[in-house]
């Protein structure tokens, strides 16, 4: 299968994806928050903090593995992406480092199938449309360069990113 093959875009609540791994927009605590990291902590249940809490947080850019607990996901790959301040602050390698940080960790533990969301288009208000070129681009490249994992699946919470990552698919070389 071509890389692009590989990539599904969806819509729904990630807390109920069954994927090997989840992946969670957290922040550089890893102590939880709002947004999908406050959904994914409810349904994980207070576990999943407790376990978060050993690994000494996380930089932006960085990926972190936990196990999923409650979770239909087995695991959940704890991601920090970048606050858009105004895209002359290394905004876009950071996200785009978020990205493949996880692909990345994913493979390495030999996971086949990985569920993202948005990363960084919420509380961190960065630009729609530029996250989901940067996080289709990242993706690409990963899956081109490796077998795992099989499948990513982008889970997005709203017609509108549903409709940005579609056009980043079809976009992308
Ligand atoms: N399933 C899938 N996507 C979701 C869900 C969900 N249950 N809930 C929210 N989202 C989407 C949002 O609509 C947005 O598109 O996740 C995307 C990321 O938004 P945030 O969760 O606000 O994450 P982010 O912008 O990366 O900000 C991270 O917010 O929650 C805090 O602790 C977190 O400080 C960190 C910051």
């Amino acid at each position: 299968m071509t890389a692009k093959e590989r990539i599904r875009i969806t819509g729904g609540d990630i807390t109920k994806v069954d994927a090997d791994a989840i992946v969670n927009a957290a922040n550089t605590s890893l102590l939880g928050g709002g947004g999908v990291d406050g959904a994914i902590h409810r349904a994980a249940g207070p576990e999943l903090v407790a376990e978060c809490r050993t690994l000494d947080g996380c930089r932006t850019g960085e990926a972190k593995i936990t196990r999923g607990y409650r979770l239909p996901a087995r695991w959940v790959i704890h991601t920090v992406g970048p606050v858009w301040r105004d895209g002359s602050h290394g905004e876009d390698a950071l996200l785009a480092s978020a990205w493949r940080s996880s692909l990345a960790l994913a493979a390495e533990r030999g996971l086949r199938t990985i569920a993202f969301p948005s990363i960084s288009t919420g509380a961190y208000r960065f630009p729609l449309a530029r996250a989901a070129r940067i996080a289709i681009a990242t993706t690409i490249t990963h899956l081109r360069e490796n077998e795992l994992p099989e499948e990513v699946t982008v889970v997005c919470f709203g017609e509108e990113a549903y409709q940005h990552y579609l056009t980043a698919v079809a976009a992308a070389d």
